[in-house]
Order: structure tokens, then sequence, then C-alpha cells
């Protein structure tokens, strides 16, 4: 059942373009609007939502931490993404008009769930962003926006990561257009070019063999660091928390602007760093950054791990490796930039000889608190 390939997760991951489209599959009228009809909260009541508040786990926080992001940027409502564990134990502030989404690939995760249990006592809505089915974190929220990723065995995320990305930025762009924000205009040139998503991901995975090459050769590594600024930080969390589960190694993911403030004393001679720069377009400030974070390591010896647009000539003469995804608007990125990130930690951990549909003291589905 894994399809001739060796492991799950390379099926799941080789899966992404079909699980985008799926999940993308029937929202999008011929019009170009969003039909989220399952989303039963009436636009009147999100119309007057004045903060959105995310709650996740793990992989499914990064997603969210994208989310905030697009939510901000595109609808103009604060959004606040957190931790499901942390989260009803800081007594948050929370009301009527508070939209809280919860993002679960299994559906089951407790921390989630007693997170959502909590809001909805306060009086929030809850939005569950899931891909399993009748499963108890929808089935106590007030609507649910399902991922269609399919069936996910191998305990690391890959597949339903992207499609949480694909929904949070549906919701967004839906959030966007029934308030007909500031942003407006612009929903309807997004949701065109969201639709594009599943032929990038397929785009990138066809360029993977020297990433798996580069995974071989670092093989007998401690550390790997990730970096990134803006959207590209949660993409450089994931990147870090694919390679400690599945590699066992040591990887921490850092915003890059926080380099100074004492991460950069971490990098040594021949330390791997992989970098998540952000696609030029539109954000150039935000790309010259990167590039000076990346000669910067670089002077201090990093082996660099540079993942790029297609294009972006300005990274070349200081990436040790360059791996190329393809041109995306700049919030849309992280939907190209795991990609890589998930085929390394792979890689990394078929080489270490680990096994990496179940690594060890992981569980699918966290159940307990
Ligand atoms: C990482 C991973 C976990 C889950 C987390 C939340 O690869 O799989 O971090 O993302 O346990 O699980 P769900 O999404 O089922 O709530």
């Amino acid at each position: 059942e894994k399809g001739g390939y060796d492991y799950f997760m390379l099926k799941e991951i080789a899966e992404q373009p079909k699980a985008v489209a799926d999940t993308l599959l029937g929202r999008i009228d011929r019009a170009g609007e969003l039909t989220l009809d399952e989303v039963r909260i009436p636009d009147s009541v999100l119309r007057e939502v004045d903060k959105v508040v995310i709650v996740a786990c793990g992989t499914a926080y990064h997603a969210g931490m994208i989310a905030k992001y697009a939510i901000e940027h595109w609808t103009r409502i604060p959004c606040e993404t957190e931790l499901a564990s942390e989260f009803r134990y800081r007594d948050p502030i929370l009301d009527s008009r508070t939209l809280v989404i919860a993002v679960s690939q299994s559906g089951e995760t407790m921390d989630t769930l007693m997170a959502l249990r909590h809001a909805r006592e306060q009086g929030a809505r809850v939005l569950a962003i899931c891909n399993t089915n009748g499963s108890t974190i929808p089935r106590e929220s007030d609507a649910v926006l399902y991922t269609h990723a399919g069936p996910e065995v191998a305990v690391a995320s890959t597949k339903a990561f992207l499609t949480q990305l694909v929904a949070c930025y549906l919701v967004a762009l839906y959030l966007g257009q029934v308030r007909g924000t500031k942003w407006g205009d612009e929903i309807g040139e997004l949701v065109r070019e969201l639709s594009e998503a599943s032929a990038w991901v397929e785009d990138v995975l066809g360029t993977m063999e020297p990433v798996r090459e580069l995974a071989r050769g670092l093989a007998d590594r401690n550390t790997v660091l990730f970096l990134g600024r803006h959207v590209g930080f949660p993409v450089a969390l994931e990147g870090a928390l694919k390679l400690k589960e599945l590699a066992y190694m040591h990887a921490e993911g850092f915003a890059a602007g926080e380099l100074k403030h004492g991460p950069i004393a971490l990098i040594e001679e021949g330390v791997p760093v992989v970098v998540v720069v952000p696609s030029p377009r539109g954000r150039s400030v935000l790309h010259d950054k990167i590039v000076s974070n990346i000669q910067e390591i670089r002077a201090r010896g990093a082996l660099t791990i540079v993942v790029a647009e297609r294009g972006d000539t300005a990274v070349v003469p200081y990436a040790d490796h360059l791996v190329e995804v393809p041109e995306t608007p700049t919030l849309l990125q992280p939907l190209v930039a795991t990609v890589p990130l998930q085929v390394f930690a792979c890689e990394l951990a078929t080489a270490r000889g680990n096994e990496v549909d179940q690594p060890r003291n992981l569980a699918k589905s966290v159940t307990v608190e």
C-alpha cells in the first residue's frame, strides 16, 4: 500500500500536488469567488469578527503561524497564533467577536481540543481546519473546513501541512472577500494565483535529487540550523522540527533578524545553515536583509544551503548549495519552500538508518495532554 515507495512519508510527499489540488477543489467558483459553504458561520458574524486566534500544536502550529501573516495582511483583522498547550493557561481574552481557528490533522489532539473547548466556553466561535472526517475537534467546533490530504500514515506530517496552509489561505481570503477590506481588489488575483499551487509543488518535487544528495553528505553532522524571515521563519521552524523528529539531529529554526541577538554565536566552521529566502517580489527590503544575513553567517564559516526563488541571482554568490523553488507571491511561498526541507529530513533519516515512518518516541495522534 506504499504504492512502490520505500516509506509512507515518501509517498505522502509525492502526493502533495494532488492533496493541494483536492483541498482547493470546489472552493473557487468560475467567477473566481470563494465558496466555503461548509463554513457554517454566517457572513454577518464573520463581518463582525474583531480578532482571530489560531491554536494548534507542532506542524499544525507552524501552518497557523503562516496564516497569521496572511490574515493580518489580507484582512487587517488582528490575529495571533498560539500553541494550544499554552493557550488556556494564560486566561486569554476571548468573546463572541473572536474567531478561533483550531488546526489539526488528526482532529484528536488533546491540547487543541482543550483549547477550543475553553474558547467556546468564553463565547468565541470556533472554526476547525482538519483532515480527519468526523473526528472530535470538528465535531466540537462551530464549523469545519476539511483539508483533503487523504489519510496520512507517516508520523511526520507533510501533505497534511501543505493542505493546512491551503485551507488557512482560503479562510484568510474568504474573510477578505466577505468583509471587503482594502485588500478586496487584490483578492481575485490572489485566488487565481493560489489555484496554481498544485503545479508549483509538482515543479519543486521534480528538482529534489540534489537535495537528497546533499542530505546524504551531511549524515554524520550533529547540528543543522534553519533561518527565515517573515513567512520563511515558520518554514525554518518546520524544517527544524522535521529534522529533529526524523533524523534525531539537533536542529533549530531562528528568525534571521534574531541572529545577532544570540544565535550567531553558534555559527562555526562548516555548520550547515539552511536559509529560506523570501521571494523578492514586492518585498525587496526583506529580501536584502536576508541576503546580508547569509553573508554574515558565511563570513563566519557556515555551510550555506539557500532555498530561494528561481532566478534570484542576488543569493548565488553566497550559496554553497542553492535550492531553487518556483516563483510565487511572498505569502504563498511556504507552499513550495517547505518541500525541500521535508525531502532533506527524510533523506537524512534514511541515511542515518532511522525508521522514517515511525520515529522513536512519537505517536501519530497525541490524545493526552
Ligand atoms: C510533526 C507532527 C506533529 C503534529 C502535531 C499536531 O510532523 O506530525 O507535530 O503536527 O502533533 O497534530 P495534529 O495536526 O493531528 O493536531
